[in-house]
């Protein structure tokens, strides 16, 4: 029997980007809504007082009140293995990756360590409201297995995948371009497509892969041509003349990865902060997408994307943490933080896109866009029931706005884990605030 379920609340989900449509028509909102779930998917959505009607006698209905219920947030970059190292002192990107991510990224060799992370890891995403996300691992092919294990048990909508490195790194944390192509291969046939999982062939970033690994991962790209590659591109300026000097014959660092075969509507990458013109074109023309980092940038000193160009050229963007870089596991905080880095760029976004960016562009990047990121008829349900009242002052704040805008925005600007009241996954209630 199909299972139905009946949510009333305060509704608001995306329809499309703000930047095509202007922000009225970017999303749709009901004040007393209701979201018919059927076998965990959405069946219908609309006023409260319309469908109610509709219903079979005597049906239970859970009621959200005070809160505003929005589809789970999407985290479209960030690494598991480095939860424990987040909020790591004092170095940019490169000694940073040294000094605190390689030490502890070795630890995942051990299955065990991996596992406890990997719990560790859910546990933290529900407690933000992300539902779904782009995940690097290490290394190692254990600490994916791990990932997806975990994964799969809690029925979330995740990718992943190991870390292809064979150069510029610790012994102890390198494969080779052969190890590292049959590792993905296995680790994609047994997950890829497993239930609500999929594979990322994830090479960590240009100066660790030798042109060798990153062509064997391009013939792997070409073989399995629906997996995804997930990488890190033009994030510090260090790394960017790092990479124009190890692959001199390359136009620059998307080259690299063009050059690779690596470019495809399913590749993502981190940052893309020091992006020529040029480079965006050729984003926008292979459908890739960027995963936009704003506490990560914040944190490591790398940059300020530049949102605006991102949108003039038409090219895919979604919103990340970045942990262990990033400094929250919160959507939200993230939001306050890429309001703040666009200020400084003289570019004002409305909470609206801010939403986007946190859902159905984060879905639209990872070509999930069928699936989640919003509450159209058809899409899983996965949502978020945030808490007007959540804190004295959020409630002070939010009892004097006069419209949703300044509601969302004052929830965004104030808003991280506290607000997360209910977290469901697939119509199935998850989480729950003490
Ligand atoms: N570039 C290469 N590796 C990493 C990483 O682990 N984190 C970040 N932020 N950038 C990277
Ligand atoms: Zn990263």
């Amino acid at each position: 029997m199909d299972k139905l379920q009946i949510f009333r609340g305060e509704l608001l989900h995306c329809l499309a980007d703000p930047a095509d449509v202007g922000d009225d028509n970017s999303y749709e909102y009901f004040q007393d809504g209701l979201m018919i779930v059927k076998s965990g998917l959405v069946e219908a959505i609309g006023p409260a007082l319309e469908l109610l009607p509709k219903l079979p006698a005597g049906v239970s209905i859970t009621h959200y009140t005070k809160s505003l219920i929005v589809p789970g947030f999407i985290d479209c970059h960030l690494h598991y293995p480095q939860t424990e190292m987040i909020a790591s002192y004092g170095e940019q990107l490169l000694e940073w990756l040294e000094t605190y991510t390689f030490p502890t990224e070795r630890e995942f060799g051990d299955p065990g360590k991996a596992s406890d992370v990997a719990e560790f890891f859910f546990d933290e995403l529900m407690r933000n409201g992300t539902t779904s996300a782009l995940v690097f691992g290490t290394v190692h092919k254990q600490s994916v297995d791990a990932f997806f294990t975990a994964a799969q048990k809690r029925r979330l909508r995740m990718i992943c995948g190991k870390v292809l490195m064979d150069r510029n790194a610790p012994a102890y944390l390198t494969d080779t371009p052969e190890s590292g192509y049959l590792d993905s291969k296995e680790l994609a046939e047994r997950w890829h497509g497993v239930d609500r999982l999929r594979y990322a062939i994830t090479p960590r970033f240009a100066p660790t892969s030798s042109d060798e690994q990153l062509a064997l991962a391009g013939k792997l790209l070409m073989e399995y041509p629906d997996l995804y590659l997930h990488t890190h591109l033009a994030e510090n300026i260090s790394e960017v003349e790092w990479v124009k000097d190890l692959f001199p014959d390359r136009s620059g660092y998307l080259d690299v990865y063009a050059h690779h075969g690596l470019l495809t509507k399913r590749s993502v990458f981190a940052h893309c902060l020091h992006l020529s013109d040029d480079e965006f074109r050729l984003m926008h023309e292979s459908g890739a997408g960027i995963a936009f980092c704003p506490t990560s940038n914040l944190f490591l000193g790398s940059g300020l994307f530049n949102l605006a160009n991102a949108e003039n050229q038409k090219v895919k963007v979604g919103l990340a943490t970045d942990v262990g870089a990033g400094t929250s596991f919160s959507l939200l905080q993230t939001i306050s933080d890429l309001y703040k880095t666009q200020q400084l760029r003289n570019h004002r976004l409305s909470p609206f896109k801010s939403l986007y960016l946190a859902t159905l562009g984060g879905a639209h990047t990872l070509d999930l866009d069928e699936l989640i990121g919003n509450f159209l008829p058809g899409k899983e349900a996965d949502f978020v029931v945030l808490d007007c009242e959540a804190t004295p002052l959020i409630a002070r704040r939010l009892w004097r706005s006069k419209n949703l805008t300044e509601k969302l925005f004052a929830l965004q600007m104030l808003g991280d884990d506290r607000v997360v009241k209910h977290v469901h996954i697939m119509g199935e209630e998850v989480y729950r605030r003490k």
